[in-house]
């Protein structure tokens, strides 16, 4: 019995899908990719479904229809895709997504959120090579840039500081992070 108790939790755990949380430059999509191609599990991007969805980039959307737009989309997009995302999937979000129209109480509800927490001036520094592809940023000059973060993140962090889980992310590795991945859902270190 005890044991049956233990195997549907773990079960109930890995039913769950994963939502990487964070700033523009926090490495969302380029830690999911790569702990979900390790771990043999789905990736899955939102930004890069929406602009697929609607056959245009981000930032052609944020230039086309505006932000509320884009956030409207967003958030319908989010649904859509957590709704058919397969067991123990892994997501990243977009930088803004816990942050407009309730999704972070649906990514809650629904994902086990993980928030990568990048210092500001760790996400300057990666941040400022793409910044003219960037749209809420390309606009901020180079002088400007890390206070606009440190304003951006701090205003953002009411959402993000909800999440389940916090892994600060300076330097974490795709490694690291499939060890806590795979401490989470089995108890133990691989
Ligand atoms: C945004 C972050 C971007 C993208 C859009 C808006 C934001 O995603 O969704 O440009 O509001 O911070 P990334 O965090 O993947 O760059």
């Amino acid at each position: 019995m005890a044991d049956l108790k233990e195997q549907d939790s773990s079960e109930q755990m890995e039913s769950k899908v994963y939502a990487l949380i964070g700033f523009m430059g926090a490495g969302k999509s380029t830690l999911g990719k790569a702990v979900a191609r390790s771990m043999n599990r789905q990736f899955l991007d939102l930004d890069e479904s929406l602009e697929y969805g609607e056959g245009m980039s981000i930032k052609s959307m944020f230039e086309i229809h505006g932000e509320a737009w884009f956030r409207q989309k967003e958030a319908e997009n989010l649904r859509r895709v957590v709704e058919g995302a397969a067991p123990g999937a892994i997501i990243s979000t977009g930088g803004g997504t816990p942050c407009f129209h309730d999704n972070m109480s649906f990514l809650l509800e629904h994902t086990t959120t993980i928030l990568l927490d990048v210092s500001p001036k760790e996400l300057a520094r990666r941040l400022e090579p793409g910044r003219a592809h960037r749209p809420l940023i390309s606009h901020l000059t180079k002088e400007g840039f890390l206070t606009w973060i440190e304003q951006k993140l701090e205003e953002r962090n009411a959402w993000y500081r909800q999440s389940e889980v916090i892994i600060q992310a300076d330097e974490l590795s795709p490694a690291e992070m499939e060890q806590w991945i795979h401490y989470r859902e089995e108890g133990f270190l691989r």
